[in-house]
């Protein structure tokens, strides 16, 4: 099929093709014309033999021969392969396998059908609703977050699905079914009160369901799918996003209710992490809309352990951020119901400086006269944003030095261990692209910005492709977004066009302008020794994200305890 899609681009001319329609002058190595998409004064249209592609450069339109012929005839990709082929003379083999697009379309479909679904049966469950009623959610709460009902059967799911027309291998993908050795399907949530979770732009990407009675597990949440990365997502950013200013902080909770509840009692930029450590592309994805967070997680010590994790990640991302701990034996659901929405709200105001909270943990559990105290003491002080913060610390600090009596010799002797700490720190991280005057800022690593500019060399490519699909393994938002949209576009199989045309590839979704700036400022040095490298250094720094994932989580995840037994596994290799 892809031999064929060149075969039909090799032989149709897209300068001939456009000209059908749109007058074109030569205008040096292009054509150009007047935009047949906008009511265009000038010629701002420019076509091009040498990349495939059409442009408007006033009203952004733009594609290859099959984007015309589905834009001009309304037709879908199929289609106008169908009709290109036709053409050019070019014999399909099979039926045109549909663009990576559409495919996202259909999966999305079939999340919101199964919405649908959840939400009629909601409508039908007294039991679900006398649930609802119990745990304060009215009519305005359950139409607002789209709260269904999955109901106790085996395949009520699995048999919606196909009445829809919808293929359940595909919805298998998706965490809606699954499965069963004889080959038969059955549904992912049953007997479960079901809450969508959507991404910032507001598509359907997950679920999560809560048993409506007590049980294990309490709640089931989508695995990551070709439409999920729970790294990424935050549950309520779409409607949390709408509340959010620079000075407005994002309210980060635990769960589903308490998203709801926070809203409920006035709170409207409340998200949540859901059951996971808090990501560094999650803050990413904040501070795209604010730069202040409140971190509002229970008072218990998984809680605070959590807590700390989140406040660290965020603050290392560039947010400021506050942790305001629950007061004991409450969440925001529970503190709603029992002293109304002013309580949560001033929870979510109140909080205290990260370093502040790091440290009363730490008395919590060491004594000063223990060397683990200093140890842990001057690591918190590494979290300091400035100097000034560095000496407020350090001063409430002093006094409680064993051995150094004057408190600000003791001070003195504190910062400068944190500050050895903090380059010791330093030294560890992967630098940023540095900012070369007149260029544009890529907003990501610089191992990630080199490993695109390498991917934009088709020689590259090959190795580099399938690592776009390995999870979690970018340390930016934009990298990881890149990726996505590439393995959106072009599936398993990597493109073997130019540079140029690539990005053309991915002009509508978004990031075509990020790759077309990492072209801009792409170097001849790099090698295929150094993309392997690159791409060791970036797996060995996601390993290390893992592993702190697993001391903060437990082993409660299958996947940490894969990982836990794997990473025991090399420690123990490399011992013998
Ligand atoms: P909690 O156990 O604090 O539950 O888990 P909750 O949010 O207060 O729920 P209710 O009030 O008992 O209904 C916090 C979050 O952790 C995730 C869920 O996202 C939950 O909202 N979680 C919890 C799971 O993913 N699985 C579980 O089994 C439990
Ligand atoms: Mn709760």
């Amino acid at each position: 099929m892809a031999d064929e899609l060149d075969e039909i681009r090799s032989r149709i001319s897209i300068v001939d093709l456009v000209g059908q329609v749109v007058r074109l002058k030569r205008s040096g190595k292009n054509w150009t014309g007047l935009c047949p998409f906008h009511s265009d004064k000038r010629p701002s249209f420019s076509v091009s033999d040498q990349s495939g592609y059409y442009r408007c450069y006033s009203c952004g339109e733009s594609g290859s021969i099959f984007d015309w012929v589905m834009k001009t005839q309304n037709l879908t990709f199929g289609e106008a392969v169908k009709v290109l082929a036709d053409q050019a003379g070019v014999v399909l083999s099979k039926q045109a396998k549909p663009e990576q697009k559409e495919v996202k379309l259909g999966r999305l479909a079939a999340m919101e059908s199964a919405l649908k679904f959840f939400q009629a049966e909601l409508a039908r469950s007294n039991a679900a609703r006398e649930y609802c009623k119990n745990r304060g959610l009215g009519d305005e709460v359950i139409a607002t977050w789209e709260i269904g009902y999955a109901p106790d059967v085996s395949d009520a799911m699995a048999r919606h699905l196909l009445k829809t027309g919808l293929r359940l291998e595909e919805c298998k993908d998706l965490f809606l079914v699954d499965q069963a050795s004889d080959g038969s399907y059955y549904d992912k949530f049953r007997g479960r009160l079901m809450f969508p979770i959507r991404d910032e732009r507001g598509s359907l990407v997950a679920f999560g369901g809560r048993l409506l009675g007590d049980g294990h597990p309490k709640y089931i949440n989508s695995g990551d799918t070709p439409l999920y990365r729970k790294s990424r997502v935050l549950y309520g950013l779409n409607i949390a996003k709408n509340a959010l200013r620079n000075d407005a902080p994002v309210v980060l909770c635990e769960g589903y209710l308490d998203v709801i509840a926070c809203h409920q009692a006035g709170v409207t930029t409340a998200v949540a992490s859901l059951g996971t450590a808090a990501t560094e592309l999650q803050a990413q994805l904040i501070k795209r809309y604010t730069n202040r967070a409140v971190i509002l997680y229970d008072s218990d010590p998984a809680g605070e352990k959590a807590a700390q994790r989140a406040s660290e990640v965020f603050g290392a991302e560039g947010l400021q951020v506050k942790v305001s701990l629950m007061p004991k034996g409450e969440d925001p659901d529970t503190l709603l119901r029992t002293a109304g929405p002013d309580a949560v709200k001033m929870a979510a105001e109140k909080g205290i400086h990260p370093v502040e909270f790091k440290l009363i943990q730490i008395q919590q559990r060491h004594h000063p006269a223990d060397e683990a105290f200093w140890r842990e003491a001057i690591e918190a002080l590494t979290l300091c944003k400035n100097d000034l913060e560095l000496r407020t610390y350090s001063q409430k600090l002093a006094p409680q030095v064993p051995d150094l009596k004057d408190p600000a010799e003791a001070a003195r002797w504190l910062r400068s261990q944190a500050t050895l700490a903090l380059k010791a720190k330093k030294r560890q991280e992967t630098p940023e692209t540095p900012e070369v005057k007149g260029r544009p800022v890529i907003g990501m690593k610089s191992v990630e910005a080199d490993l695109f500019r390498a991917y934009l060399q088709p020689q590259f490519r090959k190795i580099i492709h399938p690592i776009l699909a390995e999870q979690d393994l970018f340390l930016t938002l934009n990298a990881t977004d890149l990726a996505r949209a590439i393995l959106a576009k072009f599936g398993d199989t990597y493109p073997s066009v130019e540079g140029p045309i690539l990005i053309a590839h991915l002009e509508d979704s978004g990031v075509a302008k990020l790759l077309a700036d990492l072209e801009m400022t792409t170097t001849s040095r790099i090698t295929h020794e150094w993309v392997q490298e690159s791409i060791s250094l970036l797996r060995s720094r996601k390993e290390d994200r893992d592993r702190n994932r697993i001391r903060l989580e437990g082993t409660g995840d299958e996947r940490l305890d894969e990982i836990n037994k794997r990473l025991r596994r090399k420690h123990e290799d490399s011992e013998s």
